[in-house]
């Protein structure tokens, strides 16, 4: 079955929310988890709007290379515009393509990462098999993913809120992936190097936060997957009148995992 396609809309939404320095800091560690070296070649799956990728070519540098691919037309054109805006085009490129199928020669990269894509991915053992065929003998495959069990979000009502978040979670072909992933990676012929928790952890109402960037999207994603409307407004208006100290709490756990090729 194909992946839900990123429009747009996504392409903005996706760019504030992953502003928010939470997210900036989950940048940082999957960087430093993966030690990008100058001169290397890279991939990003799913590479969404660009950012990773353009930290990335940084890090490689002029010698090296990092191409960065996504099943959403919209999201290569912003991540071209990024990189274009960023003096990047030299060592990043982007082009559509899909995690289960990639279209490189084996042994292409020294890195791949996937971050919050896998979970989206219907043939997620394909797509793993397919990062494992394409990295160079000693290459790593760095991977950043979510269980939604994870989550905990303080609301007045919490059994509409579980509702809210079953339906939510309807949306993703893999909604409780980093359990499973040290098993799936040692099937795609990979090993497990490292594997680590990055925290989400929001305890303001500020717009600027990850999880208020995201209630607007899970509010219509959980209405999408059979949520009656009335109820998924109350959810959020409940959320958004949390202004004060004291009142808001959001957590969700990221886990990092990097595995080599032997
Ligand atoms: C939540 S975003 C993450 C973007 C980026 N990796 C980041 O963390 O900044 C998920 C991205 O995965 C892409 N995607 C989903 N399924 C895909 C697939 N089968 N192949 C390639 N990209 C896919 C979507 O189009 C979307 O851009």
């Amino acid at each position: 079955m194909a992946s839900p396609l990123f429009g747009p809309g996504d392409v903005l939404r996706l760019e504030k929310a992953y502003a928010a320095p939470e997210i900036v800091e989950q940048r940082a560690r999957t960087r430093a988890a993966l030690g990008a070296r100058p001169g290397e070649r890279g991939l990003d799956v799913g590479c969404g709007p660009g950012l990773l990728a353009c930290e990335l070519a940084r890090e490689v540098g002029p010698a090296g290379r990092v191409v960065g691919i996504d099943a959403s037309p919209d999201m290569i054109e912003a991540s071209r515009a990024r990189a274009a805006r960023e003096g990047l085009a030299e060592c990043v490129e982007f082009t559509v393509g899909d995690a289960s199928r990639l279209e490189f020669p084996g042994e292409t990269f020294d890195f791949v990462v996937a971050v919050q894509v896998y979970l989206y991915v219907h043939e997620v053992e394909r797509a793993l098999a397919e990062a494992a065929r394409v990295l160079k003998r000693g290459g790593r495959h760095a991977i950043v993913d979510t269980d939604w069990d994870s989550c905990v979000w303080l609301t007045a009502d919490r059994d509409r809120h579980r509702r809210v978040m079953e339906a939510r979670v309807g949306h993703f072909a893999n909604p409780h992936l980093p359990p499973r992933l040290p098993g799936l990676l040692r099937a795609a012929g990979l090993r497990l190097a490292n594997a680590g928790v990055i925290p989400l952890l929001n305890l303001r109402c500020d717009p600027a936060s990850f999880s208020v960037g995201i209630i607007g999207a899970t509010k219509n994603l959980a209405v999408r997957h059979g949520l009656p409307r009335a109820e998924a407004d109350a959810w959020e208006a409940d959320l958004r009148s949390r202004t004060e100290d004291g009142q808001y709490f959001f957590s969700l756990n990221r886990f990092l995992f990097v595995a080599t090729k032997p």
